[in-house]
């Protein structure tokens, strides 16, 4: 049991394995946060009444919204922080925001909002819904709370009920609230750019609002929905963590608030610049879900809580529990590809020992550049004159899975589909159509759009025996107006578009089911959970140079586990044939699912051989690769090395992979102690690539290695338990 329900206290105690968070209905009415952290005695837990100098009350209750710990903030009741939730009437104009507390009940499992990514349930998994209603306006707010015991995270999202007779317009839902007692902290968040993502800021919490977000129609390379806030002195292994992850892959805002009180308050959400929704008198709302984890064991902890969870509660069932070793044709090929060249280069991945060979971008439509196609989802006839079917049983009767690319939301402005349906794009009336690639957005609000798509797929793919879809998405959205939707909806065409896209998603799975799909959106761009909830895997970054990639990777751990994390060997700057090279590209890509992306048919035997040779060690190691605990030991971009190691077991593990990974030179001579923490002191260890022992309490005071004077530069150890 998790939750735990103190009715004559009107008091929730919700506990995960190491955490728990404490709140109470303060007067019966309003939900009060007490707690969340450490599992502590509940004794002195209580509320503590600050009242400040213009903060304001009603006279009979000395309740103060602007100075307490809320659960949900509300705009305009008197609380002058950000808050998570504003709502207007429609009747009267009033954005007042009012709930009092009616009802909660816990029941096994959660509620799973219709066409919403969010996290499964186990056995394990409880709930706790909150029940507030506003008499003035008539509308019902469910809050939900559903504990993830095992992964020490719990999620917040909510259902808004219009039972009133006039309408509402949302103007802010942010799902996740949280108060922190005190401010002296630290943010962490990721920054980027395409091809540069997730990198790593931290910076002490001003006074003040800091926020994060997108505005760009999809969670974007710039920041991603995910942050932490953490002691100032927080290590990897030490010091208090939280953790935030957002189930949803459009426009976010993400907030942390400091104020007069020393409080630090966390928001999460869909924001209010880019979302505004209309709930008609007798419709409902559901907001996605957000989550949230503690570690009081360091900012690893925290990461690994994370990885824990989505790996258990947000991926797709592993259709693939070994991962294929994919050879990708675009770093190849880029759009020079026909059915004669994709065969040889499949049949040359075979012989390599790769598993599948993918086919990207060019295929269809009069595809041949980015100027024109997108949108006509059938085989380029030139290309491919006997057809895809035939091609793709060529192609695998040198023993290969296949796998094709799609971007099946965008549509080039020279093609079939927008010369007949114009209609179908995202487009203001009357302005004039930004291009990005040469391409426009399609109106994935407008169900005509999705029908057009499925069919498209259906007939175009649906008798070929893909077993591998990677889906695109090369353009953020502009002139946000969707033609399908009425004028007083336009608020909600972003977020609208979202579901359309989800909808399609759940499409290529039902109909698909034995395929798996790389997420993509000019590489990382749309990193988050609401895409990890369809997709196996996500291809990091555009950016294959191994240096950088160490930055993209180290990062991307933060809020993500490994095993979603695509990594490919590419032929950056016309390196393959070095062997040194190869092989740190290989170590470098070594930290996720492998994958390969260059002309193989243009390199000698030796780097074939090579390849097939590292194709062997991955597989020795890819369980704890894909399902081992992640600890961070070096930063990049701290001392221009990255390392970091897998292990079975968060405490006493009897298997590790470690990585040192030098991306400079180095002149002089340095030593780095890299501790295996998470090693049994009492037992004794074999690296099995040296053959050299190590007892566990050597590891964990750490293993010496020395910086190398060349750059890229690397070294692994498998050490297992004797
Ligand atoms: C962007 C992707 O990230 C690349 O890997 C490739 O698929 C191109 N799009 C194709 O247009």
């Amino acid at each position: 049991m998790s939750i735990y329900i103190d009715r004559r206290k009107n008091r929730v105690t919700l506990k995960t394995r190491r955490t728990m968070y404490v709140f109470e209905m303060l007067f019966g009415k309003y939900p009060i946060h007490l707690y969340y952290g450490a599992i502590k005695s509940t004794q002195g837990i209580e509320y503590v009444k600050k009242s400040k100098s213009f903060s304001a009350t009603y006279s009979d209750e000395r309740f103060y919204p602007d100075t307490v710990a809320s659960e949900l903030p509300l705009f305009g009741s008197g609380d002058y922080r950000a808050t998570a939730l504003k709502l207007r009437s429609m009747e009267t104009g009033s954005d007042v925001t009012y709930f009092i507390y009616k009802s909660m009940r816990k029941f096994k499992g959660r509620f799973s909002p219709d066409g919403l990514p969010c996290a499964d349930a186990d056995e394990n998994t409880e709930t706790l819904e909150l029940t507030l209603t506003d008499e003035v306006t008539g509308a019902i707010l469910r809050l939900y709370y559903t504990v993830f015991p095992e992964s020490d995270v719990i999620s917040r999202y909510f259902v808004l009920e219009n039972r009133g007779k006039a309408d509402l317009r949302i103007e802010k839902a942010m799902p996740l609230s949280l108060d922190i007692d005190g401010d002296e902290r630290d943010m962490i968040s990721f920054y980027g750019e395409w091809a540069h993502e997730r990198h790593i800021q931290r910076q002490p919490l001003m006074r003040g609002n800091q926020r994060i977000f997108s505005r760009r129609g999809s969670s974007s390379h710039h920041f991603s929905p995910f942050m932490m806030v953490t002691d100032k002195k927080a290590t990897e292994e030490r010091g208090e963590a939280y953790a935030f992850n957002f189930v949803w892959s459009g426009n976010w805002l993400g907030e942390v608030e400091t104020d007069q009180t020393h409080n630090t308050r966390v928001l999460l959400g869909l924001g209010d610049e880019c979302f505004n929704y209309l709930l008609k008198s007798g419709e409902s709302f559901a907001s996605p879900e957000a989550v949230m984890t503690y570690s009081a064991k360091g900012i690893g902890r925290a990461s690994r809580n994370m990885h824990r969870f989505v790996r258990a509660h947000i991926l797709p069932r592993d259709k693939f529990p070994c991962r294929p070793v994919v050879l990708n044709s675009w770093e190849a090929f880029f759009f020079n590809i026909d059915a004669e060249r994709m065969e040889a280069f499949g049949a040359e991945a075979a012989k390599c020992g790769m598993d599948m060979v993918v086919m990207d971008d060019g295929w269809f439509g009069k595809r041949v550049n980015d100027k024109a196609g997108l949108g006509d989802w059938y085989a380029n006839p030139d290309r491919f004159p006997d057809g895809l079917a035939p091609f793709v049983r060529r192609v695998k009767k040198n023993g290969i899975k296949f796998g094709i690319w799609i971007e099946p939301e965008m549509v080039n402005p020279d093609s079939e589909l927008f010369r007949a349906h114009p209609e179908y794009i995202l487009s203001a009336p009357g302005r004039r159509q930004l291009e990005s690639r040469t391409q426009y957005v399609l109106d994935m609000a407008n169900p005509e759009v999705l029908d057009y798509l499925k069919c498209a797929f259906a007939k175009t793919l649906g008798n070929v025996d893909i077993d591998y879809i990677k889906w695109d998405m090369n353009r953020n959205m502009t002139e946000v107006y969707s033609p399908s939707l009425p004028p007083e909806r336009q608020g909600e065409a972003a977020y609208r578009y979202m579901l359309g896209v989800y909808d399609l998603f759940r499409w290529f799975n039902e109909n698909f089911p034995n395929v798996m799909i790389e997420n993509c959106s000019g590489g990382g761009g749309r990193y988050d959970l609401g895409m990890m909830k369809y997709s196996t895997q996500i291809w990091a970054s555009d950016n294959t140079s191994p240096i950088h990639r160490t930055f993209i990777q180290h990062g991307s751990t933060f809020g993500f586990p490994t095993s979603v994390m695509s990594c490919h060997v590419g032929n950056h700057k016309g390196c393959i044939e070095d062997a040194r090279k190869l092989d740190y590209r290989f170590r470098v890509a070594m930290n996720g699912p492998l994958g390969y992306e260059f002309d193989v048919l243009s390199v000698s035997d030796r780097v074939k051989n090579t390849i097939s040779e590292q194709i062997k060690e991955y597989r020795t190691y890819e369980e704890l690769i894909l399902r081992g605990e992640f600890f961070r030991l070096l930063d990049p971009s701290a001392c221009g090395r990255y390392a970091y190691y897998f292990a079975d077991s968060e405490a006493d593990a009897s298997e590790f992979l470690l990585s040192f990974l030098q991306n400079e030179g180095d002149e002089s001579e340095r030593t780095f102690k890299l501790k295996l923490l998470a090693a049994d002191a009492s037992a004794d260890y074999v690296d099995t690539i040296s053959g050299e022992g190590f007892s566990g309490a050597q590891l964990k005071k750490g293993i010496t290695v020395k910086s190398d004077k060349d750059g890229e530069y690397a070294r692994t150890w498998h050490f297992v338990r004797k």
